[in-house]
């Protein structure tokens, strides 16, 4: 049997090894109020020592998560900040879009820059958040691009496809090389920096914490990967648009350019990665990382664009702090429905109560003359149900 030397399929664990980083603390930022703006930079050059004020990197950095790094790309590029920050609430966001009807609600990224234990042991939960946090970084700062809201970058380049007498590249294109580059040295350049930190300190390292160290280090190759697929599904989902020109509405000449699609979409595509994400035996990742041993991999291609995972996750049914299990007791249940939303399967079989929720309203409104409005009081009964 021939032994394949393959970039793609096990590049993530070639990419970093040894580190440990929970680069998406600075979904922290979704609660922030910092005015990111150019005058506070002014006034506040390097940790606003002149002034007495704070710039708003030192506080990202002392209270929203912030690396080292990603404080000094906060300095030297602040006008990217507001877009790091929408992103940290799209990112949000969306996960709770996509797993709203789930166990597992994405409800723990609320508490970022503090993270419970879903998203620290690399389980599939945790593939997800930092695929879809890397894939919205690289979405908000190609929109920022081609929205023309930044200094250092502007609509995609012309893609390589010749246009035709049917259409022309023109318009503006979302940016989404510019976007990934920006979301690897935000998220990636973290793991990168603290490998070599790591590796100068790797010899003291004994016992117990020898072995903690060694699982920081799989789980941050994990990070990693999943991050690289986050920016690839976006990069994938540029879609051509065009506008039409010529006499009266008809499509003589069109204008094409690459546009993203709506962030939910990209959540859902995400979705399909996270129930389809491949578990890895830590010994696979940890030999990987050490001896950089290739692995024949059955479907190579499948594997390296999916999520991947380390930890099995438990059922999130009951509350568990250990493993971030927040439980189901008391969430709202749909007795008639059959998808993950349904009594049965959120209540994990201990079965719902059923509230009935009253609502007095005003109702029949009708007008009278030409100024006032005269209501019915209307109450409506709703059956609520939760899970005991
Ligand atoms: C800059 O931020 C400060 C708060 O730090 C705020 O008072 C001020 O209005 C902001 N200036 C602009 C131009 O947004
Ligand atoms: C998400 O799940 C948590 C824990 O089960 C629950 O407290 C919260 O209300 C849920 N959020 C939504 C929007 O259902
Ligand atoms: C419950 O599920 C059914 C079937 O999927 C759906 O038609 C209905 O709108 C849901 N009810 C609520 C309250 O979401």
């Amino acid at each position: 049997m021939k032994t394949v030397l393959c970039f793609c399929t096990v590049s993530f664990i070639f990419i970093s090894s040894v580190n440990f980083g929970e680069t998406i603390k600075w979904l922290s930022l979704q609660h922030s109020h910092l005015h990111w703006n150019l005058t506070s930079l002014n006034n506040n050059p390097g940790r606003g020592i002149r002034s007495g004020v704070r710039s708003p990197c030192t506080i990202a950095r002392r209270r929203y998560g912030f690396e080292r790094i990603q404080a000094k790309l906060c300095r030297n590029s602040m006008e990217t900040m507001p877009h790091v920050q929408s992103a940290a609430i799209l990112a949000a966001e969306t996960c709770r879009e996509v797993f709203k009807n789930r166990r597992w609600n994405c409800s723990s990224i609320v508490t970022a820059p503090f993270l419970s234990a879903d998203l620290t042991r690399a389980t599939r939960e945790q593939a997800y958040v930092y695929a879809i946090s890397s894939a919205t970084l690289t979405y908000t700062m190609a929109r920022a691009c081609s929205s023309g809201s930044l200094y250092h970058c502007t609509c995609a380049s012309k893609p390589n496809i010749p246009s035709n007498e049917q259409f022309q590249w023109g318009g503006c294109g979302d940016n989404v090389k510019w976007g990934a580059q920006f979301a690897k040295r935000f998220i990636d350049n973290v793991e990168k920096y603290a490998l070599e930190n790591r590796k100068n300190k790797r010899s003291d390292a004994i016992g117990s914490r020898e072995e903690d160290e060694v699982l920081k280090n799989e789980v941050a190759a994990v990070n990693l990967h999943n991050n690289k697929v986050g920016r690839k599904v976006m990069a994938d989902s540029l879609r051509t648009q065009c506008k039409c020109h010529g006499v009266s509405g008809s499509c003589n000449i069109k204008t094409c350019w690459k546009a993203l699609p709506p962030m939910s979409e990209i959540g859902h595509k995400l979705l399909k990665k996270y129930t389809n994400a491949v578990e890895l035996s830590r010994t696979m990742v940890e030999r990987s990382i050490t001896e950089r041993l290739v692995k024949k991999l059955k479907n190579r291609d499948a594997r390296s664009q999916s999520l991947i995972y380390i930890s099995k996750s438990p059922d999130y049914c009951t509350k568990d702090d250990k493993l971030g299990s927040f439980g189901t007791v008391g969430r709202q249940c749909n007795v008639t429905s059959s998808g993950p939303e349904s009594c049965r399967q959120l209540c994990c079989g201990r079965g719902y109560r059923t509230v009935v929720d009253e609502k007095i309203e005003r109702c029949q409104c009708k007008f009278y003359n030409c100024c006032y409005v005269k209501c019915k009081i209307c109450r409506t009964m709703t059956q609520i149900h939760e899970c005991l």
